[in-house]
Parts: C-alpha cells; structure tokens; sequence
C-alpha cells in the first residue's frame, strides 16, 4: 500500500526542499538553483545541489541524489514512513489513514519501548540485592549515584531469562525483543534467552531521548570486555555516538570525542558534558558529520596507548574533511582520560581541565609526533625531520596556518624560510597533480562503468547503457513523449537489468497519469534512487533534442538485435540463416 499521490504532491508543495534542507546544509543561490556543501559526505568545495525546479538534490561529489523524502530520511535517520510523518507534521497535514504499511515504523517504535522498559529494568536492579556486584563496581570506578542516575546505568543480572521474562509480562512479543536484539532465538528454535547478562550496562540515547542499544560491560577481565547491541532497525553503531544527546546540550561548539564510555562518563562526572564516543569501532564519516551538526571543533581524547595513537592519526583527516577544526589531547603516562582523572583523586577536574588548555591542534600535534621519531641531535635526523615537518605543512589548507608553522620551524632550526617555503610549495604541487590524476582516473571509471557500485552490469554492456540511461532521463523530463518511445522501444530491448526495471516503472506511472518521481524514495533504496538522481542530474545540463531521442533509440535497438555468444551455440540452422539475413539488412 502506498500514500494517495495527491497527498504525496501536497507533502512534497507544501515542504519545500530548500526551506527543508537550510538548518543542515548552507546554501547559495546559483542560478536557479541552490548549492552547498554536502551533508551527507566531508567536502571543502560544494558539490550539494538541489534543483528548484524538480525539488530533488543532487551531490557530484558523493552521488547521494534524491526528493525532500529521502533527504530527511538520511539526514533524520528516519525509514519511509516516519520521514513522510514527520514532512507532515511540519506542513501541519493531517495523515491519510490505512493507506500505507507502516509495520516497520511501528516495529520501530516497539523496539523503542522494549529499549525503555529494559533500561528501567536494568537501572532498578542495581539497587536491589540481585544487583549488588553490579552497583559495588560502578562505585568501585569511582561514579557516584547522581552519575549512574544521569546515565541511567544498570545491571544485567546471570539469571539468562530475567528481562525477558520482564518484558514478556510487559506485552512484549518474542519477536519483538528479538528484533531490539534484547534477546536472542534459542537455537532449538523454543523460545528465546537474554542477550546480555552478568554486566553493568550503558544505555545509548539518540537526539530524541529514544533508547536505542546497550553496552554491557563485564565485571571480571573476561572477554569479550564489552558487549554492544547489533545492528537493529533503530540502530547502526557507524551512524551514533554515546552521549551526543547529552554533549549536543552542553552549550560549547567544541566536543571531546573519546574511545569509550566509562571515558564519557568519567569525563563528565569531572564537570565537562560536551564529551563523546564511537561505540567500538573507528570513527566513521557519517559520524563526523553527526558531530559536525553541533560542533565547530573535536577534541580528540583518546588513549595514550599505540592503539589510541593510530586511532588518532586515522581520526584526524577525518574530522578535517567533514570541516572541524581538531585539536588533541595528550595525556601524561599512558593512559585514558577516566584513568588519569582518577588518579589525580580531588583534583582530577582542574587537572583535566590543564591537559584540555594544553591541547595542541592536530598539526602542533603531528609535528610533536614528528619529532619524537627522529633523532635531532644528527644533521641527518634534523633534515628528515625537517622533510617530514614539510610533508604535514603542505596538507595544511590556509596559506596563514602554513606560514606561521614554516615560520616557527625555520627560526628554530636556523632554516632559510625561501628554501623551506620551495619545498613546500614543490610538494603541494606534486599534490595537486596526484589530486587531478585521480580525478582523471575517475572521470574514465565512471564512463567505463566499472566503478558503478549499484549498477554491476552497466560495464558489461557500456553502450547500451549508456543510451539506456539517456533516455530514462529524457522520458522522466519530458513524459508526454512515453507514447512515442514505448511505439519504438520495449523494455525487452534493454540491455541493462537495472535499467530496464527503471524504464518499466516510470512508463508503467506516466502511462497512469502519475508524476513519475513523486513516489521514488518508497518504490527504491536509497543506493536506486542515487541513480536516478545521477542519470538525471548527468543529463539535465545538456539540451536533450528530438535528435537525439532518435540516436539512443537506434543505439538500443542496435545492440538489442546483436546476439550473445551464448544464444548463437543454442541456435538451429535456419534460425542462423535467419540472424544473419537481419544482420545483413540493418546494415544497409
Ligand atoms: P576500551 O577497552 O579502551 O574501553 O575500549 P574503556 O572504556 O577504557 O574500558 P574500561 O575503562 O576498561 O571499562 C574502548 C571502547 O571500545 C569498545 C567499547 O565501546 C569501549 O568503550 N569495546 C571495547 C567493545 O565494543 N568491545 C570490547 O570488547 C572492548
Ligand atoms: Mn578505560
């Protein structure tokens, strides 16, 4: 089932895609169009576009393509049916009723539940007897009760069946705390048992004060030391940080991105909210987007430790290419910021606090790290040093950072500033020549087809394609033509799978009347509808004429009568004769 279209066209009226899109992306009017950097993927020259006219958007830079619907649901991280909700709500429109499947918006919303109601369950048993061992080890790590009620922490007792049990009595379907990932399907397929148990457990809450998945640590050294939820259908652990919803109220543009959560917790007991953490794995760009929603600049905070410091330098470009400004934090001997406020026991804050001014920017910080590796007691070690220290300038963007650093060096060392500026300057432009060879390398990927992720058979058949998707194009600009194309081309003739399904869709709305996009973020994935949004985007700069309708016409059919090998073996006599008396008369 599907919304009625007329409500579909009203949504999409009355919510229009640049008013939508101002409080997340910055846009500039350019024509009649409106550009931006991206908010979907790192980038320091906008490449975001959306057309006014269509009101769809378009990134060349990272393909992401689509209507208002799908931008809210990307950048909400909402399914189909909430993006459409919440558009809705926002238009205040009344919601057409039992027109739409919404089982997954409210499996969504069960999930939610069952995540409060377990995280109520755990906090309770921490102060009951059963969760004695859980509360003496938090108390053991220094939090106090205020804290551990701030957090909402609790304890997942050994019992194996407790919460699900809880739940259960609560109207919980198994199902249900299935899907949440609260519990887990017995493998004799009789029931089901709790996925956590024996733990402290941290809740993790999105922007919205929904719960939306668990850490559950072990209170021995047993591993493995934490446990997380698995992905869910209201959680995606590349895509969510631990306490953003605490930190995004902290009144500072500056956040402090840790490696995990007793970090968080200890630095915020320590009197900082505006403390963050990925939840086990390496910062991903999606999540320095996220932060770069309510930051201006990231404080990295991790380990002292070889493994905290590779995290670093991996964090680094990647917090810069989604435009924070980085600074890190260099904790003395070797440990993480929950252990080092510890041990500074009542001045563990101000001492905190110390380190914090202290804090180098991310190019301070690398030249550090320069340093320490070689050896400036040799000329050799100071000229590699000095190579090194070029190295990090040169990817420095603003010509003033670059010269104050070259600046300092220089003095330092004795340098000549022209010579140290020359070396510079040759890396910087060996830099651009790299920059435009890849850029050259993916203009031929992208019109060889190899590189098409979604579309996997495009380089099989490359021309065919090719005027596949001019067509495509021309027939969602221009839909009063559908009669005339479908007269000399069916979708049969198609070469291209993908293609061939999009052609059928948009003739099969157009021949009914309907707008062929309006209802493209529910009929697609997202990757599908990047697609679209690519083949349109790539075409809409060039004047489509009748002439050239005609050309990917006559290209498709070519390649449609052109037999594969495969058939060719298949074939009897006569059918041969008959292919190649065909051949010979498109020929002439
Ligand atoms: P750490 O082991 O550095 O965490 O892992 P920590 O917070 O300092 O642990 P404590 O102080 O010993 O309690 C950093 C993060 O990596 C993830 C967790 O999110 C953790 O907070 N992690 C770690 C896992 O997901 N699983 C593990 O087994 C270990
Ligand atoms: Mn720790």
């Amino acid at each position: 089932m599907a919304f009625p279209e007329g409500f579909l066209q009203e949504l999409k009226m009355r919510n229009s895609l640049t008013e939508v899109a101002a409080p997340y992306v910055n846009l500039k009017r350019r024509g009649r169009n409106m550009v931006g950097l991206c908010p979907f993927h790192g980038e320091k020259t906008p490449s975001f576009n959306i057309y006014t006219e269509s009101e769809s958007f378009y990134c060349f830079g990272c393909g992401a393509g689509g209507d208002v619907i799908s931008f809210i649901m990307r950048i909400e991280n909402l399914d189909y049916i909430d993006a459409v909700k919440y558009l809705a709500q926002r238009a205040g429109m009344e919601m057409p009723e039992n027109s739409y499947d919404d089982s997954m918006s409210k499996l969504r919303k069960r999930i939610f539940e069952a995540n409060r109601e377990a995280a109520r369950f755990y906090y309770k048993s921490l102060y009951l007897p059963v969760g004695r061992e859980g509360l003496d080890y938090l108390h053991g790590r220094a939090l106090t009760d205020r804290t551990i009620r701030h957090f909402g922490l609790g304890f997942a007792d050994d019992d194996w069946t407790s919460l699900t049990t809880h739940l259960k009595s609560l109207g919980f379907s198994e199902h249900e705390l299935v899907a949440a990932n609260l519990a887990v399907q017995r493998r004799s397929g009789n029931g089901v048992y709790d996925r956590f148990t024996n733990r402290v457990m941290f809740p993790i809450i999105d922007l919205r004060g929904n719960v939306i998945a668990f850490g559950g640590r072990i209170m021995t050294d047993q591993k493995p030391k934490y446990l997380n939820t698995s992905d869910t259908p209201v959680f995606k652990k590349s895509e969510n940080l631990f306490s953003l919803n605490n930190a995004k109220n902290a009144g500072s543009r500056t956040l402090m991105l840790c490696e995990g959560y007793m970090d968080v917790i200890a630095v915020n007991q320590a009197g900082f909210q505006n403390a963050v953490a990925t939840l086990g794995t390496a910062l991903t760009t999606e999540q320095a987007m996220l932060i770069k929603r309510y930051a201006d600049e990231v404080i990295i905070c991790y380990d002292a430790d070889e493994a905290g410091q590779k995290a670093t330098a991996r964090a680094i470009p990647i917090l810069r290419n989604a435009g924070l400004l980085v600074r890190v934090l260099t904790i003395p001997n070797g440990k993480d910021p929950d252990e080092f406020i510890r041990s500074q026991g009542a001045d563990g804050p101000a001492a905190f606090k110390a380190v914090i001014e202290k804090s180098g920017n991310d190019v301070e910080y690398r030249l550090q790290k320069l340093r320490a590796e070689h050896n400036l007691e040799t000329t050799d070690g100071r000229v590699t040093y000095l190579e090194a220290a070029a190295r990090v300038i040169a990817s420095v963007h603003s010509p003033i950072e670059q010269d104050v650093y070259t600046s300092k060096l220089c003095k330092e060392f004795g340098v000549d500033k022209n010579s140290f500026k020359a070396q510079v300057a040759k890396l910087n432009k060996r830099m651009s020549r790299e920059e435009y060879r890849r850029q050259q390398q993916k203009i031929r990927n992208d019109l060889s087809g190899r590189a098409d992720k979604v579309d996997k058979d495009k380089a099989k058949a490359l021309r065919s394609t090719t005027a596949e998707e001019a067509l495509t194009a021309y027939l969602i600009k221009n839909p009063d033509a559908e009669k005339a194309i479908s007269r000399e081309v069916s979708p049969e003739q198609f070469q291209n799978p993908l293609m061939r399904r999009f052609f059928e869709y948009f003739t099969a709305r157009i021949r009914d009347g309907k707008d062929p996009l309006n209802n493209i973020s529910a009929d697609f994935s997202s990757e599908e509808s990047n697609k679209i949004f690519q083949i349109i985007h790539k075409h809409s700069g060039v004047a489509q004429t009748k002439q050239s309708l005609e050309e990917y016409i006559k290209v498709i059919r070519e390649e449609s009568a052109k037999l594969k090998p495969a058939d060719i073996g298949g074939m009897s006599g006569d059918d041969l004769n008959a292919y190649l008396e065909k051949v010979r008369n498109t020929k002439k």
